[in-house]
């Protein structure tokens, strides 16, 4: 598959057009940055795991019955995937508090929850990714009523494949961040990344942090975590 003109070029990623105009590249960046950008910073060889670890998740949802829009792994940072519109959503799914969460509500860092947190912003870098609710969504029209009930529940069902899968290999996903994106038939299909850069993964036995966490606060050994989780996934 050749690699045409440049689409987009996001923080961690950049999309390529490709002579299929319904198959877009995605190259994987070692760039990392924190805090809506505030933050940059290098992880070295980051691209190509979290290509690897993304291709491995995408493989395991696609074999659970998730529609994504991985098609195949190219290289050691190419990944070819189906062309969506992207909703305009960051979907957010928690199980154990931590992050923004812990900041907002006071809970202390590693709490279980009661039951798994779906949270939404709006995907925006002007605004620093606002928090949204159903009625936002509504309102602004960033996407239907069914869309967003398709994307609530895949979002669910995706974090109990990773959830399952991950413990299996001594990982504790504590919360991550998910896009979806619109095929050409209106379907909603999982879009963007899984990786240590979108996922907060705690080693099950010490709760060690093997995920962005050691970059956004300047813990080190971060290219470690990153690749602890490729031997893990991998
Ligand atoms: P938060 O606790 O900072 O809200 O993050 C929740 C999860 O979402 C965490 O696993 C990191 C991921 N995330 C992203 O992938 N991109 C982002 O821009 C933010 C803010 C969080
Ligand atoms: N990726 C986001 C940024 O660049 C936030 C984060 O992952 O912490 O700011």
């Amino acid at each position: 598959m050749e690699k045409l003109e440049l689409l987009y070029e996001g923080k961690a990623k950049k999309v390529y057009k490709t002579s299929d105009k319904d198959l877009y590249i995605v190259e994987y960046k070692d760039d990392a940055t924190a805090f809506n950008g505030l933050k940059k910073g290098t992880i070295m060889d980051k691209g190509i795991m979290n290509n690897k670890i993304s291709t491995e998740l995408f493989k395991l949802l696609e074999d659970n019955g998730i529609r994504t829009h991985f098609v195949k792994h190219l290289s050691e940072r190419e990944m070819l995937v189906k062309r969506v519109e992207i909703v305009l959503l960051e979907v957010l799914v928690r199980n154990y508090a931590a992050g923004s969460l812990t900041k907002r509500y006071g809970i202390e860092e590693g709490t279980r929850l009661d039951c798994t947190v779906l949270e939404f912003c709006y995907k925006n870098d002007e605004l620093g990714d606002p928090f949204l609710n159903e009625y936002h969504i509504k309102a602004m029209g960033l996407a239907k009523e069914e869309e967003v009930e398709a994307i609530e529940k895949m979002a669910l069902k995706i974090n109990d494949i990773l959830i399952r899968h991950m413990n299996e290999k001594g990982i504790n996903l504590v919360d991550f961040k998910l896009e979806f994106g619109r095929t050409n038939d209106g379907e909603i299909i999982l879009a963007d990344e899984i990786s240590p850069d979108t996922c907060r993964l705690w080693d099950t036995a010490t709760n060690e942090k093997l995920d962005k966490d050691r970059f956004r606060r300047d813990m080190g050994k971060v290219e470690e975590g990153y690749m602890e989780v490729v031997r893990r996934l991998c």
